[in-house]
């Protein structure tokens, strides 16, 4: 992958940070042609930071403070140190007001465990468990998309894949197969925006 330019990320996290280890092991491992420059968390105990001192990834806590403009634009400021070609939302359960957004504008992309117009918000895997239990669903989903706005996970998509529920599953066999899809199609998703096989301007079009 010589020839290929390592894009630059900043990965934005609050908690356990699965998917920036996901994300740490395959530009390790080169098969994402990516350099974690930064990861910045709004909570102290987010085990991400751990696994970010790890491999000595410069971190950032940024705790809440001030309004929420003031808080964004500040955020923003910190990012923007790190020279990112993209921000990755994985796991940062905090949303991100116009004051970030417009610093980044078509670079900032999030990961949500469901498919483009469901389920948006929190808790979105119980929901769709709980969903099925009632008949009302047999398959969930996993995206990536850019984050244009201040809508809750909405914006271009850049890749979605279906996730069926099984009759056995349970909160934890589901929650297991769907992160596992999320790691697999966060780098995947990276990997062609990296080697411009995914142009972020010009986002795909899914009906
Ligand atoms: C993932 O399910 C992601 O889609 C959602 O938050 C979760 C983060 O998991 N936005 P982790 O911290 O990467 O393990």
């Amino acid at each position: 992958m010589n020839d290929v330019r390592k894009i630059r990320l900043v990965v934005l996290i609050s908690g356990s940070g699965s998917n920036l280890q996901a994300l740490i092991d395959a530009s390790e491992r080169g098969t994402l042609p990516a350099d974690i420059v930064g990861v910045v968390s709004n909570r102290a105990d987010a085990f991400g930071l751990t696994r970010a001192h790890k491999h000595a990834i410069p971190t950032l806590f940024f705790p809440k403070q001030g309004t929420r403009r003031d808080y964004d634009a500040a955020l923003a400021e910190h990012v923007a140190t790190f020279r990112p070609d993209f921000v990755v939302l994985a796991g940062w359960l905090r949303l991100l007001s116009m004051a970030f957004l417009e610093r980044f504008p078509n670079r900032v992309v999030n990961l949500h465990p469901a498919l483009p117009g469901e389920l948006p918000g929190l808790h979105a895997i119980e929901r769709a468990l709980d969903e099925a239990r009632r008949g009302e669903r047999t398959y969930t989903g996993v995206m990536v998309h850019l984050v244009p706005d201040e809508g809750v996970d909405s914006g271009p998509v850049l890749a979605q894949e279906r996730v069926e529920i099984l009759a056995d599953d349970t909160l934890e066999t589901l929650r297991e197969r769907m992160r596992g899809l999320e790691h697999h199609l966060l780098i995947t998703t990276l990997r062609r925006l990296a080697t411009g096989g995914l142009d972020p301007d010009a986002p795909p079009h899914f009906e």
